[in-house]
């Protein structure tokens, strides 16, 4: 990744991280959760910004100025918003900075309305399942990215349509 810097974008809720349903969510904070990526990224050379909204513009906001901010990838926790939230799905497809969309929880093994995520398929890839470590396999999946940006994408199809 030239730039050697991504955005960390946590949705609606993270910020309760810690006391929020801790049987799913685990007990880390936020700030905990963002000072574990931050020194992950450290590590490997890669500065890492991390930012909570509950409002869904600031989020569609700060997505469209990722790569005029200098950011090379975005890691994006969307919360219930990946579940419904067609404008930001429409970011992440517009924009050119890979997105990762990464959750604590595996979405899958719990309520229906949270198996299908509406950004998925616009995004980068996906992580999920693995609490705070979701977060810290996609920074390296990004760093993998940068690698090797000019290798085809396993998936052909240039732009979802979903
Ligand atoms: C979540 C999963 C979402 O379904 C939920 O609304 C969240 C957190 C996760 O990280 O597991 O707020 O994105």
């Amino acid at each position: 990744m030239p730039a050697r810097a991504a955005l960390v974008l946590h949705g609606p809720n993270l910020n309760l991280l810690g006391t929020r349903e801790p049987e799913v969510y685990g007990r880390t904070t936020l700030a905990e959760l963002d000072r574990l990526v931050r020194e992950h990224g450290r590590r490997r050379g890669l500065r890492v910004e991390c930012r909570q909204s509950n409002v869904e513009g600031e989020l569609v906001t700060w997505l469209q100025a990722a790569s005029r901010q200098g950011f090379a990838g975005v890691v994006l926790n969307p919360g219930a918003f990946t579940h419904y939230s067609l404008a930001l799905r429409d970011v992440v497809a517009a924009i050119d900075v890979p997105v990762i969309e990464v959750h604590l929880s595996n979405i899958h093994a719990r309520e229906e309305f949270r198996h299908h995520s509406v950004i998925a398929a616009a995004a980068r890839g996906q992580i999920l399942g693995f609490g705070p470590l979701s977060y810290v396999l996609a920074l390296d999946a990004l760093l993998a990215l940068g690698d090797d940006r000019a290798r085809p994408r396993a998936n052909q199809r240039p732009r979802p349509r979903v």
